[in-house]
C-alpha cells in the first residue's frame, strides 16, 4: 500500500457540530491523517457537508426558511468551526454542488442499466393540504406497538419498534397537522439481495482487522438478509431521479451522500488542476481507504457504500471502518431538544486561543469512545489541561527554555569538546535500539556499551523517545488513539523526569560541560515532542517549532512528504540555534471558569442554545386551549415494578382523578399527599402500564437532573384555574 485515502462522515447541515461529533469521527480521522503524513505517507483526507435529506427540510420548516438558506448557514458555520478545530482536510466539499449531482446520477443510471433497480408501487401518506407525500419523519402518530402518541413514521422512540408508516394509529402530517390520506406511489428499489454473498465475503475477509462493534452491526444486518430497499423518495429537495417521468422524486439521501466522498475528491482534483487525479485514489488498488464515522453510520459504510462501489466496478472498498461509540456529556446523552451537550462553536467562543483548542483535542482524545460510550466533563478538561498539558508537557518546555535563556544566552548549547561526537554516538545508540522490539531488552543489551558518551539518564530519555514513538505509531496504526496519546504523554513525562534527575541547576555550577550536554539533549527532546504531539496538539506544536527555530510540520496537507516520525528521536536542532523567549504553552484553567460552564449546561437555562435555535411561537389562543388547574393530592402510592411511576388520586374541586406521574425517583408517596400541584386538565387520557392516567402534573427540570414540582406560591383551592 502506498497511499491512504481517509474520509470522515459528511455531517448533516441541519445543526451545529457538537463535541460528540468530534469524538465519534472527526478528531480520530484528523489525528490519523496527520500521523500518516508525518510518517511519510501520501494521504488524501476528504470531507464535506451532507446537504440533502429530510433532516434538512424539517430544519428549514422549523426555522421558517428554505433548505438552501439552511445549508448555507450550517455549511459555512461548520466549515469554519472545523478549521478552527484544526481539521487538516485536503478538501471540505458539499453535496449541493452540481458535480455531486452529476456523480450521483451517473451511478443511478448505471444501476438502472445493470438491472439493479426494480420499480414498485407502494402505499404512502399524502398530505392533501401541503400537496406532498410524507417521508417518514414527516408523519407522527400513535405507535401501533406501545401506544406512544408521538411515534415517528418509521420508528417509535419509546419502544424502538419499526413499522410501515401506514401502520401508525391516528397519523398526522407534521407539515399541516392534518390527517394524511393514503396514496400509492412508485419507487425504485435497490436489489440489495444480489450483493448478500459478496458483502458477506467482504466483511469476513476484513474481520481480523475490524473493530467488534463494526463487525457486529454489519453481521447482524447480513444475518437478517438484505432486502430490496427504496433508493428514491418523493421530495423536491435532493438530487432528481434522472429518468423521464420521475418528477418530484429524488435519490434517497443515503444512496447519494456516501458518493459525496467521490464527488469531493473530484472537486479536489479540479482545484489541483488535475481533474482526472481523483481516479488515482478511488480506482487505484494501491490506495488503502479508511472511513471514519460514528456508530449510527456504520452499516451505511460497511454494506451500502461498498455495495454501490461493487456495483459500479473498478472502485476500491473501505479497508477499515474504525467507527466509535458515542461520547456523553456530564453523564447524559447529547440532546438537542433538551439543550444538553456542548456545541463546538460555543467552546470556541469561550476558549478561543489555539492552545485552548489543543486542550479540547487532547481531552477528547483521552476520552474517545473507542470501545464503549464515554463521557466528557468540564472537570476532566480542567484536570487534563492543568495536570497533564500544563504540568507535564508545558512545564518541561518552559523549564528548558527558561534555563537556556538564563544560562546559555537563549541558545541551544554548543557541544563542549568532551561531547563533540555526541550526535554520532546518538546515531549508534538508535541503531542498536532499532534492532530490538522491547525497551527492556534494548536496555539490557546496549546500555553499558553507550555509557561512554551518555549517562544512564541520557540513555533512558533517548529510549523513552525512540520506543515511545514506535509504540504510539503501532497504536495509531490500529486506531487505538487513546493509547497513542497516553504513550506520547509518557514521553513528556520521561523528559520531565530527565530534567529533574539530571539537575542542571546543580551541574551548571559544578560541571558546565555536563550541564551543556543535558540542555542539548533537552532541546532535542522538545524537537521530538513537537513532532510526536503534532497529531494531537497541532497548534501547540506549530508554536513550539517556531519557538525552537525549526520548520513547523504538523502533518498538514500539501507539505513535502517526509518520514519525520521514525526519525523523531534523532537530534534535529543544531547547536547555537536561538530560542524565542519562554512562553507558557498552556494557561491553567481556573475553578471558576469550570463552574461557570457547568452551570451553563443546565438544561433549563437557555444560554447555550445557539442563537438561531428555532422557537416555535404560539398564539395566546393556542395557549388558552390548554386547561391548567390546581389539584390537591389525596392519595399516592408506588406503582409495582416501576421505579419511575407514582399513582396519584388528585382532587380538582369537583372531581377526583387518577394521574400516573413519572416522579417516583424524586418524591415519595408520603411527601406527595397533601401537596397542591398544577395539572393539565384537558389532556386526553392515556394508559400507562395498564392504568388510566387522566391528566399530567407540571414539574421543572433541576440543574441536578431531578424534578421539582410546580406548586402555587400561596394557598389556593382545588380546581383553581392557572393561566
Ligand atoms: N450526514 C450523516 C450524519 O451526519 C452522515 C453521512 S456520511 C455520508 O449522520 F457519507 F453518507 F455522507
Ligand atoms: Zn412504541
Amino acid at each position: 500500500m502506498t497511499q491512504t485515502l481517509i474520509t470522515a462522515a459528511l455531517p448533516y447541515v441541519n445543526s451545529f457540530l457538537h463535541l460528540g461529533h468530534l469524538a465519534g469521527a472527526y478528531l480520530p480521522a484528523d489525528m490519523y491523517a496527520r500521523f500518516l503524513r508525518l510518517s511519510g505517507r501520501k494521504v488524501l483526507f476528504v470531507c464535506g457537508s451532507d446537504e440533502h435529506g429530510v433532516a434538512i427540510t424539517i430544519s428549514a420548516d422549523k426555522e421558517h426558511t428554505t433548505p438552501d438558506k439552511i445549508i448555507d448557514k450550517y455549511h459555512f458555520a461548520n466549515k469554519q468551526a472545523f478549521e478552527q478545530f484544526g481539521m487538516s482536510f485536503d478538501i471540505f466539499s458539499r453535496t449541493s454542488l452540481p458535480e455531486h449531482a452529476e456523480t450521483a446520477q451517473e451511478f443511478f443510471l448505471d444501476w438502472l442499466k445493470k438491472g439493479l433497480l426494480v420499480e414498485k408501487e407502494e402505499n404512502q401518506f399524502y398530505d392533501e393540504e401541503a400537496h406532498m407525500f410524507l417521508p417518514d419523519r414527516y408523519v407522527e402518530g400513535t405507535c401501533p406497538n406501545c401506544g406512544n402518541e408521538h411515534a415517528r413514521g418509521d420508528q417509535c422512540d419509546n419502544c424502538s419498534a419499526n413499522y410501515n408508516q401506514t401502520d401508525l394509529i391516528n397519523p398526522k402530517s407534521v407539515v399541516s397537522g392534518k390527517t394524511p390520506v393514503v396514496r400509492s406511489t412508485k419507487h425504485w428499489y435497490f436489489k440489495m439481495g444480489d450483493f448478500q454473498e459478496r458483502l458477506e465475503n467482504y466483511i469476513e475477509s476484513n474481520a481480523s482487522k475490524w473493530k467488534d462493534n463494526v463487525l457486529q452491526q454489519s453481521r447482524s444486518w447480513l444475518k437478517q438478509g438484505l432486502a430490496d430497499r427504496a433508493a428514491t423518495r418523493d421530495m423536491t429537495w435532493g438530487i432528481p431521479v434522472p429518468v423521464e417521468g420521475a418528477k418530484g422524486k429524488v435519490i434517497y439521501v443515503w444512496f447519494e451522500a456516501v458518493l459525496g466522498y467521490i464527488s469531493a475528491t473530484k472537486e479536489w482534483a479540479k482545484l489541483h488542476n488535475n481533474p482526472e487525479e481523483w481516479k488515482d485514489w478511488w480506482q487505484n488498488q494501491d490506495t488503502e481507504y479508511i472511513a471514519f464515522l460514528g456508530k449510527d453510520n456504520i452499516v451505511f459504510h460497511t454494506l451500502i457504500f461498498p455495495m454501490l462501489l461493487m456495483a459500479k466496478e473498478n472502485y476500491i472498498l473501505p479497508a477499515n471502518v474504525p467507527a466509535n461509540e458515542f461520547m456523553n456529556f456530564e453523564g447524559k446523552k447529547f440532546s438537542k431538544s433538551m439543550n444538553w451537550g456542548i456545541f463546538l462553536h460555543d467552546y470556541q467562543r469561550d476558549f478561543p486561543s489555539p492552545s485552548q483548542t489543543d486542550s479540547l483535542r487532547y481531552t477528547i482524545a483521552m476520552n474517545l469512545p473507542e470501545t464503549k460510550d464515554s463521557d466528557f466533563t468540564w472537570q476532566d478538561l480542567q484536570a487534563r489541561n492543568n495536570n497533564e498539558l500544563a504540568a507535564i508537557f508545558g512545564n518541561f518546555v518552559n523549564r528548558v527554555v527558561q534555563f537556556l535563556h538564563k544560562n546559555f544566552d537563549g541558545k541551544v548549547p554548543a557541544l563542549p569538546e568532551r561531547f563533540v561526537k555526541l550526535n554520532d554516538a546518538w546515531k549508534l545508540l538508535l541503531e542498536d535500539f532499532g534492532r530490538e522490539d522491547s525497551k527492556e531488552l534494548a536496555f539490557e543489551k546496549y546500555e553499558s556499551k553507550h555509557l561512554r558518551y551518555f549517562s544512564p539518564n541520557d540513555v533512558a530519555l533517548i529510549a523513552a523517545i525512540h520506543f515511545g514513538a514506535k509504540k504510539a505509531a503501532e497504536h495509531y496504526a490500529r486506531f487505538r488513539f487513546r493509547d497513542a496519546v497516553s504513550e506520547t504523554m509518557n514521553i513528556a513525562r520521561a523528559a520531565n523526569k530527565y530534567f529533574n534527575d539530571a539537575a542542571p541547576w546543580k551541574t551548571v555550577k559544578t560541571d558546565n560541560d555536563d550541564c551543556a550536554k543535558t540542555l542539548y539533549i533537552c532541546s532535542q527532546a522538545i524537537g521530538a515532542l513537537s513532532t510526536l504531539f503534532a497529531p494531537i496538539l497541532p497548534n501547540t506544536c506549530a508554536a513550539l517549532a517556531k519557538m525552537i527555530g525549526i520548520e513547523s510540520n504538523t502533518g498538514e496537507p500539501d507539505l513535502e512528504i517526509l518520514d519525520r516520525w521514525s526519525t523523531a528521536a534523532f537530534p534535529a536542532i543544531a547547536e547555537l540555534t536561538p530560542m524565542a523567549s519562554p512562553e507558557v504553552l498552556f494557561a491553567k484553567i481556573e475553578d471558576s471558569t469550570i463552574t461557570e460552564q457547568v452551570e451553563r449546561m443546565n438544561p433549563t437555562t437557555q444560554t447555550t442554545l445557539p442563537e438561531t435555535e428555532p422557537t416555535d411561537i404560539i398564539t395566546i389562543d393556542d395557549f388558552k386551549r390548554i386547561k391548567l388547574r390546581t389539584a390537591i393530592v389525596e392519595k399516592a402510592e408506588r406503582v409495582p415494578k416501576s421505579e419511575k411511576l407514582l399513582k396519584l388520586q388528585v382532587n380538582l374541586g369537583n372531581e377526583i382523578r387518577q394521574i400516573i406521574a413519572g416522579i417516583a425517583k424524586f418524591y415519595t408517596p408520603e411527601e406527595m399527599v397533601g401537596k397542591t400541584v398544577v395539572v393539565v386538565a384537558n389532556l386526553q387520557a392515556a394508559k400507562l402500564m395498564g392504568m388510566e392516567s387522566q391528566g399530567m402534573l407540571l414539574a421543572a427540570n433541576t440543574p441536578e437532573g431531578t424534578l421539582a414540582l410546580v406548586t402555587p406560591e400561596s394557598t389556593v383551592s382545588a380546581g383553581s384555574e392557572v393561566r
